[in-house]
């Protein structure tokens, strides 16, 4: 298979359309055989359910070559889950778990192509997405309903690839308590619009949400979960009923414990008590682990023992051990890795 012709190393986290993408339609209370398409435009009625009320979710996840040459993702079917749990809040019907993991499969095979080269520093990001496609004018759900999945060649998702960011605390909430940060939901992206431009516009990476209620508690950010790591080398991560539970950071916490050795503990994290640890990192699927320099509250820094140029030695391990997964040359927990070809 001939690669195409990309500038891999190059890459930023951005969208570029390649050959195939996947497409399932709900109707009349089940959903079609799905297929792929060179079909890259949506097209639906001016009162879809996503048009007027927001009705949409999205999952995300990454295919990597391996260092000897195979295709393969990275637990596709904990998104496959989270979906469901996102559909059933929103109300939308759920799109099965083995479909949804064939799905992926089917889709990256058949852009092959655009898999970046091992080594690269690229990968294949896979977006799942779902939303609501029949007229609905009342507030209600629609009654049909879309599922496709597109896949694009991306590089890292900050600029700098993994130069230690610079965070700010938000002004802004993210999700209320009892509300939907815990879903894959659109709308809780929607909300972070205003927030992360304002955040660039006043020099900082990303934004640091509390909690709504007290916003007294570390919540996570627009895109990613946090991990914290204590001056005797635990690695923290906030517990939360409102955050997204990210598959990277529970992957990461397995990799602490496991593979490293490492206490680890998922708990209340109080803002007032970020100055006294050692390290901080962003986790998700787009950020991987990304490590936090320097985190500004109002005017009043707190600054990481790491510094602005180099991510502290946890972060560095837990980095390189999963990625190593993920690349294949660590081997993999039971199930983690799903082989494509
Ligand atoms: N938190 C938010 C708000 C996200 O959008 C993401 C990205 O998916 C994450 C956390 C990380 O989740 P995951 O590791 O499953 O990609
Ligand atoms: C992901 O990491 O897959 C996400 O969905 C985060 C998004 C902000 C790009």
């Amino acid at each position: 298979m001939e690669k195409k012709n990309i500038d891999w190393e190059n890459l930023g986290f951005g969208y570029a359309q390649t050959d195939m993408r996947y497409v399932s339609n709900y109707k009349n209370g089940a959903w079609d055989e799905g297929t792929l398409t060179s079909d890259s435009n949506v097209v639906i009625n001016e009162c879809a359910g996503v048009l007027q009320y927001a009705q949409t979710c999205f999952e995300g996840l990454k295919a990597y070559t391996t260092e000897d040459g195979r295709i393969v993702c990275f637990r596709p079917d904990l998104n496959a889950e989270r979906m469901e749990a996102t559909a059933q809040r929103l109300e939308m019907p759920v799109f099965p778990k083995d479909r949804f993991v064939d799905a992926v499969v089917k889709t990256v095979e058949a852009n092959e192509a655009y898999v970046p080269p091992y080594g690269s520093g690229a990968t294949l990001y896979i977006r799942p997405y779902m939303f609501g496609s029949s007229s609905v004018i009342g507030v209600k759900p629609a009654e049909e309903y879309q599922f496709r999945i597109f896949c694009t060649p991306v590089g890292p998702y900050f600029k700098g690839g993994v130069k230690p960011l610079t965070i700010r605390v938000s002004d802004f909430d993210r999700a209320a308590p009892h509300g939907t940060g815990h879903i894959k939901a659109g709308l809780n992206y929607a909300m972070s619009l205003h927030a992360i431009v304002d955040a660039h516009d006043q020099g900082f990476d990303e934004n640091m949400y509390l909690d709504a209620a007290t916003r007294t508690r570390v919540e996570e950010t627009g895109g990613a979960n946090f991990l914290f790591v204590t001056k005797d080398g635990k690695v923290v991560t906030p517990k939360s009923e409102s955050i997204l539970p990210s598959i990277t950071r529970r992957s990461l916490m397995t990799v602490a414990k496991d593979y490293l050795g490492l206490e680890v503990e998922e708990r209340e994290v109080f803002f007032e008590e970020v100055k006294d640890f050692t390290e901080c990192g962003l986790c998700g699927t787009a950020a991987v682990i990304s490590p936090v320099g320097k985190i500004n509250d109002h005017g009043r820094e707190i600054c990481f023992p790491s510094g602005m140029n180099e991510m502290g030695p946890v972060t560095k391990k837990l980095y390189e051990t999963l990625t190593g997964i993920q690349m294949g040359r660590i081997e993999a927990p039971e199930g983690w890795i799903k082989v494509i070809k």
